[in-house]
């Protein structure tokens, strides 16, 4: 049977480049992109597109059975920094949506889901160093507590019921094509814009915070990677590590210096300072290496290079 894919939150920074690739892969009108809102005009010339809200499920049901969905990525959801603001309605929307989406597979509607985890479902009392897939969480966000019981769902989903649900825990994502949507790594984005317009950039991070990051094209690929292997080598039904690079601030200045030499940086930390202060350094991703054969391709100098090449004027 022909692949019908929906893409929920299909607007925003992973949402935009995911359906890009999947039309690639499928063809343009196989793939419906979805959101509350709409996005940039090269993503609603590019093919099918619907508002739709997450939480809303009888108008999920409805889209689902209009375009024979078969395959539902759910990419919507409150962001770590914005969680912190408003603790309840993140728990709504992220909890929500992804009991409906879970629901529509329980009741054969759709046959398999893509749901993204996060580094925030580690806490501080997890082990800083090379964290592992199973270790102490304790997650100290409202946005880390939605995701971790986001992925122990998943797992009783496809225990219970045989959903095939998967899962991979990003770290802080890095892209030119849209801009982040209220995280605790968007730094890692803001930075590269304003070394190119003023050569300055105050972050709102210490210089010698360390976290895990990842360029986007290295997250997609993962995503699809992932969705497309067979159902066997799938052996974590929560949510896989995934690692790519991990550095500080001050080491990410340095890197754009080597291309804008009088680039400065200076630091004011503010309220999401405690937050990555709870998250890991580092990210053990043996389990997706061995599962599905993941290997990332950009460093932070790649990443680097292909962020002020994309942005330049
Ligand atoms: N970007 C990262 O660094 C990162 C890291 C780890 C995990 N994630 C996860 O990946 C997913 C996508 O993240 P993103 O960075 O693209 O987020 P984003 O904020 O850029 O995009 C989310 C999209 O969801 C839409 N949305 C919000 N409420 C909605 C609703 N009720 N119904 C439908 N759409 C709605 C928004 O309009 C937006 O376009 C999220 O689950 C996020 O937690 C992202």
């Amino acid at each position: 049977m022909e692949k019908s894919i929906l893409i929920i939150g299909a607007c925003g920074q992973i949402g935009t480049e995911l359906t890009f690739a999947l039309r690639t892969m499928h063809g343009n009108e196989s793939v419906i992109a979805s959101d509350i809102r709409e996005g940039n005009e090269s993503l609603m010339d590019s093919g099918p597109f619907e508002i739709l809200d997450a939480t809303d499920y009888d108008a999920l049901e409805e889209v689902v059975a209009y375009y024979e969905i078969t395959e539902v990525y759910l990419m919507a959801a409150m962001l770590s920094a914005t969680a912190e603001k408003f603790p309840m309605r993140a728990w709504n929307l992220n909890m929500n949506s992804l009991f409906n989406v879970l629901n529509l597979a329980k009741e054969k509607k759709i046959d398999k889901i893509f749901w993204p985890s996060s580094i925030a479902v580690f806490g501080p009392n997890t082990p800083k160093e090379n964290t592992s897939q199973s270790t102490i969480m304790e997650p100290s966000t409202v946005y880390g507590i939605s995701k971790q019981s986001g992925e122990r769902w998943c797992d009783y989903y496809h225990n219970k019921y045989g959903v095939d649900v998967r899962s991979i825990r990003y770290p802080g994502l890095i892209s030119w094509k849209t801009m982040p949507g209220g995280g605790t790594t968007d730094y890692a984005v803001e930075i590269y814009h304003k070394a190119l317009s003023e050569k300055a950039y105050t972050c709102f991070l210490k210089e010698d915070t360390e976290l895990p990051m990842m360029f986007m094209d290295d997250a997609i690929k993962a995503t699809l990677q992932l969705m497309e292997t067979d159902t066997e080598n799938v052996k974590v039904r929560s949510s896989y590590n995934l690692s790519a690079m991990n550095f500080t601030p001050s080491q990410m200045a340095e890197s754009i210096q080597k291309h804008i030499p009088d680039f400065k940086i200076s630091y004011e930390p503010d309220f999401r300072q405690a937050i990555a202060n709870s998250w890991p350094a580092s990210i053990d991703d043996r389990e997706a290496r061995q599962d599905w054969n993941w290997q990332a391709e950009f460093d932070l100098e790649k990443t680097t290079k292909e962020m002020l090449g994309n942005l330049a004027p």
